[in-house]
């Protein structure tokens, strides 16, 4: 059974497929209204959302199907102590696809590999959040009217913001893209990130976003993660590191296309709303729309697919080594069983939360 757990559980024809048939919703929405009648979509949220939960919900109710879910986890028998994989085993006898967030890394991998109806992540912890990277490339489609030959500047909190691994993971397999990285040293991208992206794609690292701005297609700003940090104090010296401000975009391309995922702190000064290259609430529009291609796709796969294979890959070693993540799903769920895989570069990963063992 197809889940989306990761970004590149896609290829990149399904996700031009995914577009596509995004742009055909948004040019005919009665076509659609009724393409989900009987089906329930179930949000499992543990963690606070408004645009993914919202327009999940949205979506399939825009579809013609139903929802039903809890949006924190007091209110769910988590609170009780009930583990993800029971969780994903008993939504299943309720709902027809399940969109799950969690502060657990791996926990959508988790709920896929027991449930019986296809599972969604929403977003896990710090890892990544692929149907945030479906809004992300529908806007820069419809902006650019192209997925290639584009350089992408990645600013802010490059290692606990999720959206930016899912988004590069997705942009490392269009042609001619470069990556520019801004970043305090201390919120780099994570190697294992790194390590996942093609030898061929540019990657560059900068400090400050006024020297990078004026050669860049797409900014993609992010907000400093306050609720990943362990250290609130380290949190309070890097909140402030970038704000985007009218005077810095005098530098920009004309038509660079403004991008983040929202929720906004302070990083993008209101006053860039009003600029034509701000596209961040655009974009929050266009995820219900990907969304809504999702749940269609996953839905059909499901109906000649019910299989329930195992979603881990080839070279995977069971039980032996130890992830040493304390908020990998290895690290709460009960009797999960430990899975590591060996990459190309021979490097160890856990299967759950990717990093390295
Ligand atoms: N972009 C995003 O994931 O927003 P929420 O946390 O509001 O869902």
């Amino acid at each position: 059974m197809k889940n989306l757990i990761d970004i590149t559980d896609f290829g990149v024809d399904e996700l031009f497929s995914l577009i596509d048939t995004a742009n055909d919703i948004i040019a005919n929405p009665k076509k659609y209204a009724e393409a989900c009648k009987g089906k329930k979509l179930a949000t499992l949220f543990f963690e606070p959302s408004t645009r993914t939960r919202l327009s999940f919900e949205a979506a399939m109710l825009e579809l013609g199907g139903s929802v039903l879910g809890f949006s924190e986890a007091s209110s769910s028998s988590a609170a009780k102590g009930e583990s993800i994989a029971d969780t994903a085993k008993v939504v299943s006898c309720y709902a027809d696809i399940i969109a799950m967030r969690s502060p657990i890394e791996g926990a959508a991998l988790v709920a896929a590999n027991n449930a019986t109806v296809p599972v969604i992540n929403a977003g896990d912890g710090g890892h990544c959040h692929p149907t945030q990277t479906l809004a992300d490339l529908l806007t820069i489609y419809r902006e650019k009217g192209t997925l290639d030959n584009i350089t992408a500047g990645f600013c802010g909190d490059l290692k606990y913001g999720r959206t930016v691994h899912s988004l590069l993971g997705a942009l490392a397999r269009y042609k001619n893209v470069s990556a520019v990285l801004i970043s305090p040293a201390e919120l780099r991208l994570p190697d294992y990130v790194k390590q996942d992206l093609p030898n061929g794609m540019r990657l560059m690292e900068a400090t400050e976003l006024e020297t990078a701005i004026p050669e860049l297609d797409v900014l993609y700003m992010t907000r400093i993660q306050r609720e990943r940090f362990e250290d609130k104090a380290e949190y309070e010296r890097l909140k402030d590191s970038y704000i985007l401000t009218a005077d810095k975009l005098k530098n920009a391309k004309a038509d660079m296309c403004i991008l983040h995922p929202l929720p906004r702190v302070n990083e993008i000064s209101v006053k860039v709303d009003g600029d034509g290259r701000a596209c961040y609430f655009k974009q929050a529009l266009y995820g219900k729309y990907m969304r809504m291609a999702l749940i269609l796709k996953l839905l059909k796969e499901a109906e000649s697919d019910c299989s329930r294979e195992n979603r881990f890959g080839e070279n995977v070693i069971f039980g032996e080594h130890k992830c040493k993540n304390p908020r990998c799903a290895t690290a709460v769920e009960q009797e999960l069983e430990q899975a590591v895989k060996l990459c190309d570069n021979g490097v160890l990963r856990c299967c759950y939360c990717d990093k390295e063992i």
